[in-house]
């Protein structure tokens, strides 16, 4: 994502942040009244994975955590501020987290870009291993190989690796597993 498009988008979260969401908030609540006589919130029908993604700095989304924690492959807790003391950009780093590992992605800064790529291959579901030297994931079962963002270079896999999510809060590292919205 370029310096300019991730700014912009910063700024559009800022902007709907503020008193936008509170009404796109109660806009969806009050629809779900109207549907079925109960509070969204109160019924608890509203995700607030999805709402927190598009609306960061609402209020309700203050201390909520998204997702699930990233963990290392020794089960602990990916650490932001301790992850890019050590990290390097260019980087990617195995996560557990979610019902199958992901690769974080160290951008310049260094920083933790807000999406990681799946380690699952395209093929047969095999883990993919970082190349560092090679700048690719290669799959150790029947050697596909992808680029340094999961887009397929070789095949026998014909398809790139999934994207997820990965929001970076109160010094955690979340993983969701859903495309990041661009
Ligand atoms: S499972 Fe990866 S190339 Fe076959």
């Amino acid at each position: 994502m370029s310096p300019t498009s991730s700014s912009r988008r910063r700024f559009l979260k800022y902007f709907a942040g503020s008193g936008f969401t509170t009404v796109a908030f109660g806009w969806m609540n009050w629809q779900a009244m109207s549907l079925t006589g109960e509070s969204a919130v109160a019924a608890g029908s509203i995700d607030l994975d999805d709402f927190c993604l598009k609306y960061p700095f609402n209020s309700r989304c203050e201390d909520y955590l998204p997702g699930t924690q990233a963990l290392t492959e020794a089960d602990e807790p990916y650490l932001a501020a301790a992850t890019l003391a050590t990290a390097t950009a260019g980087d990617r780093l195995l996560a557990k987290g979610l019902d199958d590992p992901a690769y974080l992605v160290i951008e310049s800064g260094p920083s933790i870009a807000d999406y990681g790529i799946s380690a699952i291959c395209t093929h047969l579901g095999c883990v993919v291993n970082w190349d560092e030297a090679a700048e690719s994931f290669i799959c150790p079962c029947h050697g596909s190989k992808f680029d340094a963002f999961g887009e397929v270079t070789n095949g026998p896999a014909a398809r790139s690796l999934p994207l997820v999510t990965v929001v970076v809060k109160d010094d955690q590292i979340r993983l969701l597993n859903q495309e990041p919205s661009r």
